[in-house]
């Protein structure tokens, strides 16, 4: 579906604009997105993604967009490169919904994106700049952590040593099969409940290293690492995106995060702490989303149901959901509301019922 609203293609447009600036200046921009549930985070990472996806070098590497239907997704779920394509960037999505109560590890369950680049990865890093290269095998390997960042550094290691690119990256996959990260094996002896302290203090330990490959990764590739609803964010993933901030990282990293109320702080917890403190710095650019536009509201609305032709009946419904895109499609879905919409039946009062 379209994207709407003229305040948030300009941001979509800021975000572009930032990352250009990182890879020109060789330096790292963290840039936050703030509202409360349903505004539209998601789908403004989404759009990032696609902007930065058009602009690719040809052959393409990465696919032309995320699917928008899936209202989490972060990260393309299906690559399949053109022959002889190699990427420009390295997007990485970390998605911190949790799906149970307890946090899971955001960084680690975006470890397979890392994997299926590997491929890619391998190509950047063979064409990048030596010295980083060389930085990338001399630093100590990350792999109890994230076995997938601890294999890029050994994959710096068999290119410098001259080996075969396909070769390296089959090698690369084979020793990631065998790998099994810190938390990973803290979770399996648990019978994957929950993680003894000892598990998340050793993962602790080893933060710094992963940063120090991320860091000489992102000098032969720059990096975007877009982090999505990082109020939820686990203790150890906001410990690996403290240290990623100070490091000499090239890229951009965009954070969104709920507020509880359109003009509130972001939901308190770690993560709100670190922000003011990054803020209070000036080593954040924030942006709070305003409520989408009613002439926005009432396309989507259009396009929900394409078959009613009396606007007057959509305009009900699209003030009820008061600027939050989430709420009008979630509304404009509920057989009642349907059905009052198609009819003209008091639907005021039904929606009345149904707001607190
Ligand atoms: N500017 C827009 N134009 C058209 N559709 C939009 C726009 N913004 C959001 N939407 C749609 O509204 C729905 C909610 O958006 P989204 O999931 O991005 O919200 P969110 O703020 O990430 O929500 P949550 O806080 O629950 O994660 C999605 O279906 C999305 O595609
Ligand atoms: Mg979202």
């Amino acid at each position: 579906m379209e994207f709407f609203g003229l305040p948030r293609i300009r941001l979509v447009g800021r975000l572009v604009e930032a990352f250009s600036e990182a890879v020109q200046s060789r330096d790292l921009r963290v840039v936050m997105v703030e509202s409360p549930a349903g505004w539209g985070k998601t789908r403004i990472l989404q759009e990032l993604y696609g902007q930065l996806a058009m602009r690719q070098p040809r052959p393409a590497y990465w696919p032309p967009a995320l699917d928008v239907s899936q209202r989490h997704c972060v990260f393309p779920d299906r690559v399949q490169p053109v022959e002889g394509a190699r990427p420009a960037w390295f997007w990485w999505g970390w998605s911190c919904t949790r799906t149970s109560g307890t946090p899971g590890f955001a960084a680690a369950a975006a470890g397979e994106q890392v994997t299926a680049h590997l491929g890619g990865i391998a190509a950047a890093i063979a064409a990048g700049d030596r010295l980083w290269r060389q930085r990338l095998s001399y630093a100590v390997t990350a792999a109890t952590l994230l076995p997938a960042l601890g294999v890029l550094h050994d994959l710096a290691d068999l290119i410098d040593k001259g080996a075969d690119l396909d070769e390296v990256a089959t090698k690369a996959r084979t020793v990631l099969q065998t790998r099994s990260g810190l938390i990973a094996e803290a979770f399996d002896r648990q019978g994957g409940r929950t993680i003894d302290v000892t598990g998340w203090s050793k993962a602790a330990a080893e933060v710094g290293q992963a940063a120090d490959v991320l860091t000489a990764v992102s000098h032969l590739l720059p990096l975007v690492l877009v982090i999505d609803d990082a109020h939820d964010l686990d203790p150890i993933s906001l410990q690996l995106l403290a240290t990623l901030r100070q490091r000499r990282l090239v890229g951009l990293i965009v954070l969104t995060a709920c507020t509880r109320s359109p003009d509130g702080e972001v939901v308190e917890g770690e993560f709100a702490r670190w922000l003011s403190e990054l803020a209070g710095q000036g080593r954040v650019e924030r942006h709070r989303l305003a409520r989408l536009d009613l002439a926005s509201m009432a396309k989507i609305a259009a396009d929900e149901m394409p078959e009613v032709s009396d606007p007057g009946a959509l305009a009900v419904v699209t003030e009820c959901a008061d600027g939050n895109p989430l709420a009008l499609r979630e509304l404009l879905r509920l057989p009642a509301v349907q059905d009052a919409v198609r009819t003209g039946r008091d639907l005021a009062g039904l929606l009345r019922s149904r707001t607190p």
